[in-house]
């Protein structure tokens, strides 16, 4: 690697963020961006590899030393990375730096109550608010918007994670985290805020209070939404943007790989979000057969941690499931819409189904909210679904007659699209628990 790209990339970990232009990695040629990421990744692989016993254990019984990675390929050498290797780890075992370099940890809930602890260096720390800071830019945000943060505050990493970020990129933060909804009004109808960030569901909850106060969301400051924590479709993108008049820009990322901002969508194409590649390094696997796939090919999102120094990742399968694009607005490469999580995955009388399939297909029938749920049920052998949905409160006086055809409507696009049979049951509006942070959308109620 060339001295001045070497220059190039210390100066890029210490610079601190310039608001006004591009960071030298966000427009570096596609040669530059390669170099830069074998580089890192020589030394991430090394680091892991000194530093935690679990990689040391897995790399030698794969009979891979760190020396042996001599291209961006040779990756697919190195075994996985699981979050249950992170639970069994459980809090600090995977940690690469001593306590006292850690400045900050977080931690995700998890469903099986063991959660996954992730800590963060100062320069971690430094690296995860410019990568916010250039999402939010990238987004179409600017140092003098006001932005307003309604992912929650605490041991989840939106709140503070995009907190820091909006600040470094000079924003002026209102860090309102999840929850008193009302407030939430109050407060983006009195402080003017030009952004917000929430997850998607969270949004539509705050919408329905605006509407409940009697406030047009047309009428307010807001332009720019950035969405994401959770799965959400193009078709409840419309709906949202419509609905609040603003551009809803999807921004992904994991708490094991940093946080938001592992990717974020590009304003000069809204066309999925860009992967922060000089920081990550993503592959797509087959899940079953962990072979790894070509750009374009559907499959789960790995990723491997470029820079981090207290939690390096290698090859960290995420259990999302999206394919890799070409590069756009960026050189570097953009991920589709995530379908789901392999963990949501429902199998149907023998057909795969996402609940993100099942959003867009409720999301088309003009007299229901965007809100819904799917129950599962087991009547013998058979696995059975039943979507709740509700309606608009501008048709809260349908009779049953024209409550059943939209029961029909919304079960016939779910046949022709997703090809299953389901139940649907409409409640009146409001009907349905709206989310404060990641929405709960499956209620498994089969048992065993
Ligand atoms: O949700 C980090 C985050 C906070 C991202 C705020 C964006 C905004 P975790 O709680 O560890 O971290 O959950 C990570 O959420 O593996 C995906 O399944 C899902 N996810 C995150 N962003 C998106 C997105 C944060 N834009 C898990 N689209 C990930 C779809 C997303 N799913």
């Amino acid at each position: 690697m060339s001295t001045k790209i070497k220059e190039r990339l210390s100066m890029n970990i210490r610079q601190q963020f310039k608001p006004d232009q591009l960071d030298p990695m966000e427009h570096a040629s596609i040669d530059e961006l390669r170099a830069h990421q074998l580089e890192r990744l020589k030394w991430s692989v090394s680091h892991a590899y000194d530093n935690v016993p679990l990689y040391r254990q897995r790399f030698d019984a794969a009979g891979v030393h760190p020396q042996d990675i001599q291209s961006l390929d040779d990756l697919a050498r190195l075994p996985f990375t699981t979050k249950t290797d992170l639970r069994d780890n459980y809090p600090y075992g995977m940690f690469a730096t001593p306590m006292e370099d850690i400045v900050r940890l977080h931690a995700s809930s998890g469903t099986t109550g063991q959660p996954t602890v992730v800590g963060y260096t100062q320069r971690d720390i430094d690296n995860w608010a410019n990568l916010v800071a250039r999402s939010i830019r990238a987004a179409g945000g600017r140092p003098s918007d006001k932005a307003h943060i309604s992912y929650g505050y605490g041991l989840f990493t939106g709140g503070l994670g995009a907190h820091y970020g909006a600040e470094r990129l000079g924003c002026t933060v209102i860090p309102m985290s999840g929850g008193q909804t009302e407030k939430q009004v109050r407060l983006i109808r009195d402080f003017d805020p030009d952004i917000i960030m929430v997850t998607p569901s969270y949004m539509l909850n705050i919408a329905d209070e605006m509407e409940r106060q009697g406030i047009d969301p047309h009428t307010l400051s807001l332009r720019l939404g950035i969405f994401g924590a959770e799965p959400w479709t193009d078709e409840l993108r419309r709906s949202v943007e419509q609905r609040m008049g603003i551009r809803a820009m999807d921004i992904y990322g994991l708490s094991e790989i940093m946080g938001p901002g592992v990717a974020m969508e590009c304003a000069e194409t809204q066309d999925g979000p860009t992967v922060w590649e000089d920081h990550f390094y993503p592959e797509i696997i087959n899940p079953e057969t962990g072979e790894v796939l070509p750009d374009g090919e559907l499959g789960e999102l790995v990723f491997t941690t470029l820079s981090k120094e207290a939690l390096p990742m290698i090859r960290y399968r995420t259990r999302d499931l999206t394919r890799l694009l070409p590069g756009t607005a960026r050189r570097m490469r953009r991920i589709d819409k995530i379908t789901g999580r392999s963990d949501d995955m429902m199998i149907i009388r023998g057909v795969n189904v996402f609940p993100t399939q099942i959003e867009e297909e409720v999301v088309k029938v003009k007299q229901l909210s965007d809100e819904y749920q799917i129950h599962l049920y087991r009547n013998g052998n058979m696995d059975s679904m039943e979507v709740h949905v509700e309606l608009r409160p501008e048709f809260s006086h349908l009779n049953e007659s024209e409550t059943r055809d939209v029961v029909a409507e919304l079960r016939h696009h779910v046949k022709s699209s997703v090809g299953i049979t389901v139940g649907v049951n409409v409640f009146p509006s409001g009907g349905i628990a709206r989310s404060e942070g990641k929405a709960k959308r499956v209620f498994d109620q089969r048992n065993g």
